[in-house]
């Protein structure tokens, strides 16, 4: 979910809609906000759907100058107007927005809120009639209620909440979810993501955990639960507003697929030095010699990249490497070694279920580092170390560039190690991402191939099935994530070997497969495979490298180093996705059910 709000001297309603539309990569499934006009008059809007759709519900004549907004992904109870956020008490006096999951909200209802009337299935309605409550029934004033209300509370929550009686202010709260506010002259702003004000302003300061804060039009006042004041200087967010944009292309996830080739060589620019040598903090290197093995941890897409910086960090260093779920490792933690080093995959860095794994690691004070593309996001700032991924802002919720940047910086990162070690390196890495980068390009001028390969192959089919073994096997994990998440064509991603142990009886007349081949030790197996499914009268497509003897029909992709083949080979199982997607009339960018950033567990 995202959150925004705003008090100021400018039509809140336009600034409130556009941070959504920033912001509804975090979910999508209703929107709303509650502002308040010059007569001191609040107004609610709340659409099922898109922030499009809220947008046209809203009452443009209505002049108002502060409020609050949401977009959903909904948790507890399903999209719809009751469940779409400004959540209000009974009263009508106090409007709330909430990104996160109250775990004990039966019990506060239970509680507290036995009389009272509820308008929902949200966690968060009980949010707001306990405020009312306290504010109403135990006579305490606003800034009161809400404390009570917050320790009453177990779960995360990331809040603004607006009081009819005191229309100057707006309150906010924050646990494990993230918030920011935004200063200004004259005016203030809040928000789940510096993004989603990066218009008005890019000053902002973080909230932590345990404050709470009051905006008006002069300031921002920050105090702990106990009432300490906080005094904490805003820091500046680098984002480009331009960045953005779709520019000329239909769909965000097109435009950063074609982005890949400019982000490998934008990220060989960050990590080189002056002389040209790549370089990164020595004391991550460090870090990492000390320890005796590497935990990888990461969700989605990122937690696929993670296995093939296993296959780069394990052979280029000879340190042991696991890759683990972040939702499963917080909670069934495998035998630790004496000395472990926690690598965390994130695109946003905001993800709950990794950051809970990096809550416990921090507690266990064992050293950690964040590879994310956004700076100063949580992961980042809580982990000890973070490398950044320099792919621009990613907006289409099926990750392309993202998985691409993490190998990337994780191929730099596993040779300054060995070199670090002493060890022999046999790839220049700089060297190959760039032979990478122009790969990519090539592939991608092929795009054609792909899009008509998903029309002939994909688009009425209901389901596909990926093959490959070594980091072929990691990257066809990805493929078929990418493929079943945008397109909703059921796809599996296989071992390729493991095919005849069982998947094969899925296999019937026409099932597309499509084979990955990149690596000469396996290429005669995985292609043996391929003939398996052919005579159960799949549709088979092999991609395969240059230089490994394969069938006529295979789609030859240009030579690069066999570490970093999926740089290379995920491409084509991008542009499948996406025309795949684009056929079949989905949203492309917004798939169904997903959000970009799920900030809860
Ligand atoms: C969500 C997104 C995925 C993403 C995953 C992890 O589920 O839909 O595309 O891979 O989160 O996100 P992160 O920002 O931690 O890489």
């Amino acid at each position: 979910c995202g959150i925004v709000g705003y008090i100021g001297n400018k039509d809140a309603k336009e600034i409130l809609l556009h941070g959504l539309d920033t912001l509804e990569y975090r979910g999508y499934d209703s929107a709303g906000i509650y502002v308040m006009d010059d007569s001191q008059t609040g107004h609610l809007f709340k659409e099922k759907g898109r922030i499009a759709a809220l947008r046209d519900k809203v009452d443009q004549s209505v002049a108002a100058f502060s409020g609050i907004g949401h977009t959903r992904w909904a948790t507890h109870g399903a999209p719809s107007v009751d469940n779409a956020h400004p959540h209000q008490s009974n009263s009508g006096r106090f409007s709330i927005v909430h990104n996160g999951v109250i775990e004990n909200f039966a019990e506060v209802r239970d509680a507290y809120l036995q009389d009272v009337e509820l308008h929902s299935d949200t966690d968060t309605e009980i949010i707001v009639q306990l405020i009312a409550w306290f504010a109403e029934s135990e006579e305490l004033d606003t800034m009161d209620a809400f404390k009570k209300a917050i320790v009453a509370l177990k779960g995360s929550y990331a809040l603004a909440l607006v009081d009819n009686e005191n229309p100057d202010v707006i309150y906010a709260a924050k646990n494990k979810s993230p918030l920011l506010l935004g200063t200004g002259d004259g005016f203030n702003v809040i928000c789940s993501d510096a993004m989603a004000m990066i218009r008005e302003t890019n000053q902002f300061i973080e909230l932590m955990d345990g404050e709470v804060a009051t905006l008006s039009h002069e300031g921002i006042q920050i105090e702990t639960l106990a009432g300490d004041v906080i005094d904490r200087a805003p820091y500046t967010a680098h984002l480009d507003a331009n960045d953005l944009g779709k520019g000329t292309y239909p769909y965000y996830m097109a435009k950063e697929i074609d982005e890949q080739p400019a982000v490998m060589r934008k990220i060989i620019q960050n990590y080189q030095n002056e002389q040209g040598e790549l370089e990164m903090d020595p004391e991550i290197l460090d870090s990492i010699l000390a320890s005796d093995r590497i935990y990888i941890v990461a969700c989605g897409t990122s937690y696929n990249a993670g296995w093939v910086g296993k296959q780069l960090l394990e052979k280029t260093t000879n340190i042991p490497t696991e890759v683990h779920l972040s939702s499963e490792f917080g909670y069934n933690m495998p035998l630790l070694t004496e000395k472990p080093f926690f690598i965390f995959l994130s695109q946003s860095g905001e993800t709950a279920d990794s950051r809970q794994v990096l809550v416990q690691v921090n507690e266990m004070g064992y050293p950690s580092l964040t590879l994310t593309n956004v700076p100063g996001s949580t992961l980042s700032r809580e982990a000890q170390f973070t490398l950044l991924l320099y792919a621009g802002p990613e907006i289409a919720v099926a990750s392309t560039k993202a998985y691409t940047a993490q190998i990337a910086v994780m191929s730099i990162l596993a040779e300054l190690t060995a070199k670090a070690k002493g060890l022999p390196v046999e790839m220049d890495v700089a060297h190959e991402l760039a032979i990478v980068a122009s790969a990519i390009e090539s592939v991608i001028d092929d795009k054609e191939i792909f899009e008509q390969l998903s029309l002939t192959h994909l688009s009425t089919s209901r389901n596909a099935f990926y093959i490959g073994r070594g980091i072929d096997y990691y990257l066809v994990m990805e493929a078929s994530l990418k493929l079943k998440e945008v397109s909703y064509v059921q796809t599996e991603g296989f071992a390729a070997g493991e095919l005849k142990h069982g998947t094969i009886a899925l296999i019937e007349d026409n099932t597309p497969v499509i084979s990955i081949i990149t690596d000469k030790k396996t290429a005669g197996h995985t292609r043996g495979n391929a003939h398996e499914v052919i005579s159960r009268g799949a549709h088979s497509m092999i991609i395969s490298m240059d230089g490994l003897n394969q069938p006529e029909d295979a789609y030859v992709l240009p030579k690069v180093h066999e570490l970093l083949t999926p740089l290379v080979s995920v491409i084509p199982t991008q542009l499948i996705a996406y025309y795949t997607s684009l056929h079949r009339g989905n949203d492309v960018d917004k798939p169904r059910n997903l959000a970009k950033s799920v900030t809860v567990e």
